[in-house]
């Protein structure tokens, strides 16, 4: 079967390139409510693709706010077999401008709507997730980035804080501890609902600030900006050469 992907952008990625044919534009409605933005579906590289910026197009959903459910269920609706999500985090092993595809997570969040499971479907329902990636999908995500000569770190455990405020430097420690290589706000409950659709997931994260305390510097803004503005074309290099290799 033709595979579908679709792209979640996050701080920094509001589009993809020119390679994106675009056809149309929708802003479906789901029994979960409103997604977070227009999903816009098209070809690239010879690959049905939908893209979808998860903080809006004028970034103005926090991570908490942000409708992982409404989301998740738009991309399923449209078939998509595959989703490239991409984070910005802060890093407590690799350093900033550092391209990471996490193996795993740990999940602080709380009271986020973090399941389709909850109580309506007939059945309770539960997933696998110990394993919370898609390993087929990342190693596509590898292999595009090897062809390309693109650093890519290929493993790491990305911790998911509730945000927005970032974290004190006792927290950070703790994280450390737990095992968390990289910290970021946005990647769950999406991988989990990726899994519960049945929907190969995986993360193409993208390094913006050492995690408060590993280097005793504090954290600069702009610096943050201008590093999201220089590694989004490599990040979308990357996604373009893993679309070349999908199925269709
Ligand atoms: N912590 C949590 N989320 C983040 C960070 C951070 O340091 N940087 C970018 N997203």
């Amino acid at each position: 079967m033709s595979e579908i992907y679709a792209v979640i952008g996050g701080s920094g990625l509001y589009g993809l390139d020119q390679d994106f044919r675009v056809e149309s534009s929708q802003k479906p409605n789901t029994p979960y409510g409103d997604v977070s933005s227009d999903l816009i579906v098209g070809e690239m590289r010879g690959c049905r693709t939908v893209f979808l910026t998860r903080h809006g197009e004028s970034h103005h959903i926090p991570p908490h706010k942000i409708n992982y459910r409404a989301n998740l269920w738009a991309l399923h609706e449209l078939e998509v077999s595959h989703i490239i999500a991409v984070n910005a985090v802060g890093g407590i092993d690799y350093g900033p401008h550092s391209l990471v595809l996490p193996d795993q997570i740990i999940d602080y969040t709380s009271d986020r709507c973090h399941t389709f499971f909850d109580g309506e479907a007939s059945e309770v329902g539960h997933i696998d997730f110990s394993l919370p990636y898609s390993q087929s999908l990342r190693e596509k995500i590898i292999s595009a980035g090897q062809a390309q000569g693109i650093d890519l770190i290929t493993h790491g455990t990305y911790g998911c804080t509730n945000g927005p405020r970032l974290e004190t430097s006792a927290e950070i420690q703790k994280m450390q501890s737990d095992g968390c290589h990289i910290i970021g706000m946005t990647g769950m409950p999406e991988a989990a609902l990726a899994r519960e659709l049945d929907i190969e997931y995986a993360a193409i994260t993208m390094v913006v600030n050492w995690c408060s305390g590993i280097t005793g510097s504090v954290l600069d803004l702009d610096e943050i900006r201008q590093i999201l503005d220089s590694g989004m074309d490599t990040v979308i290099q990357l996604i373009s050469a893993t679309l070349a290799q999908a199925d269709r």
